[in-house]
């Protein structure tokens, strides 16, 4: 941690340019003490370090400069070093930088595949490189566990637009109406929910959901144009919330005609957190891990992603026949997460999540419904959109 307090003594009793460097001095000094103290003073990178991570160089060559990979590489070796050592695993969401993805994820994938892998993984301690949402999924379905996040303050505007008390209203106005809720969800949120879902099984699971309430309603909260999105693939009427992706709402039809101007070969491959006109301009759309999917299976010479910015380096890795082309856009949330701060995260196993007794138990009954569905025949595509007229959402 470093210290910046400068004291005001040294102001007062000599003139202010001695004074400037005596601080000067005493904040070096600080920097120095502080940075041994919290590993923070770079790692050595060495001719065994670079031999050791030169199969995680190959995958990040393209993204990442030698000047960063100077400071990635030692950065990769302890935390792995320290994984080992702790008994700990790293769940790595295919949002994150490249570095993290290749260099030290030890299970990656789409938010249904980690919150599946948090419950099977035999770990001690689980560091979530990815946002609180998903730390506090693994905490629900392993309460037994250490669950850390890098930094707190990794958020999600669709996790923040809705409470449990916001759902308890929506219930009182809407009685017998079973209630479906995104995992991009707090647990409170999670807690009032009858059954979770992510973008991979959302569809099946707004089915599931009416045929054993026996209704043609079902609450699908709490974002709007997922909502929209399912409700174009299904006779189930659906009752939504106004919550947005803030990553996934700013692309426009005109990016898509843009890069189809630009690129006339490229097939576009859109996320469901995007608005309708945006799926309907895509040639593919689904979950992160649908879209990473239809890459290796397609293999296109050339593809846009339209979804945050590192899923494509991360996906070009696996896929070096395709060209991948913007645009994309950064999700500021999943970038708090760096190697420097999964480091201090292992070193001081912080942060912890924690989520209270009464919430857990009844927010996990709602994910571990969702887990406990037969998986889906194959992610859902959100494109086929195209063949369906019937659209019903009532939006709260
Ligand atoms: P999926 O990985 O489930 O597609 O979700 C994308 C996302 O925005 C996670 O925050
Ligand atoms: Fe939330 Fe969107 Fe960021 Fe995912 S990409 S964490 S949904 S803000």
């Amino acid at each position: 941690m470093l210290n910046f307090s400068i004291s005001r003594d040294a102001g007062r009793s000599r003139n202010s340019v001695s004074a400037f460097f005596e601080a000067q001095e005493m904040l070096t000094l600080s920097i120095r003490e502080d940075d041994m103290a919290d590993g923070f003073a770079p790692l050595a990178f060495t001719a065994d370090i670079e031999a050791e991570t030169a199969a995680v160089w190959d995958k990040v060559k393209h993204h990442v400069t030698p000047m960063e990979w100077r400071l990635h590489a030692p950065l990769i070796v302890e935390i792995n070093r320290l994984k080992r050592e702790k008994n700990a695993a790293i769940l790595a969401h295919n949002y994150m930088t490249p570095d993290i993805f290749h260099g030290v994820g030890d299970f990656v994938g789409d938010s249904l595949a980690l919150a599946k892998e948090a419950a099977k993984s035999d770990a001690k301690i689980i560091v979530q490189a990815g946002v609180h949402f998903m730390a506090e999924t693994s905490k629900v379905l392993s309460p037994e566990k250490k669950i850390l996040i890098p930094d707190l303050l990794a958020g999600c505007s669709l996790a923040s637009s809705i409470t449990g008390a916001d759902v308890r209203l929506i219930k009182e106005r809407h009685p017998g109406v079973p209630v479906v809720t995104y995992v991009n969800t707090t647990a409170d949120v999670k807690a009032e929910t009858d059954i979770c879902c992510t973008s991979a099984n959302a569809v099946q699971v707004v089915e599931w959901a009416a045929k054993e309430w026996g209704t043609d309603k079902v609450i699908l909260i709490p974002d709007e144009f997922l909502a929209r999105n399912v409700a174009r693939q299904t006779d189930v009427k659906i009752i939504a919330w106004a919550g947005h992706c803030e990553v996934h709402k700013r692309f426009t039809p005109q990016d898509i005609a843009d890069m189809r101007a630009a690129w006339p070969g490229a097939e576009v491959l859109a996320h469901p957190e995007c608005p309708a006109e945006i799926l309907e301009a895509s040639d593919f759309a689904g979950s992160t891990a649908a879209m990473n999917d239809y890459v290796a299976a397609r293999k296109p010479a050339q593809v846009v992603l339209i979804t945050e910015c590192s899923m494509a380096s991360n996906v070009q890795a696996e896929s070096p026949g395709t060209q991948f082309i913007g645009p994309c856009n950064m999700c500021p949330h999943m970038k708090r997460i760096t190697l420097q701060n999964i480091y201090d995260a292992l070193v001081h196993e912080q942060y912890e999540v924690t989520v209270d007794a009464d919430i857990l138990d009844r927010a996990r009954q709602a994910v571990q419904r969702m887990i406990d569905l037969p998986p889906p025949a194959a992610p859902a595509r959100y494109d086929l959109v195209k063949a369906r007229h019937h659209v019903d959402v009532e939006l709260i």
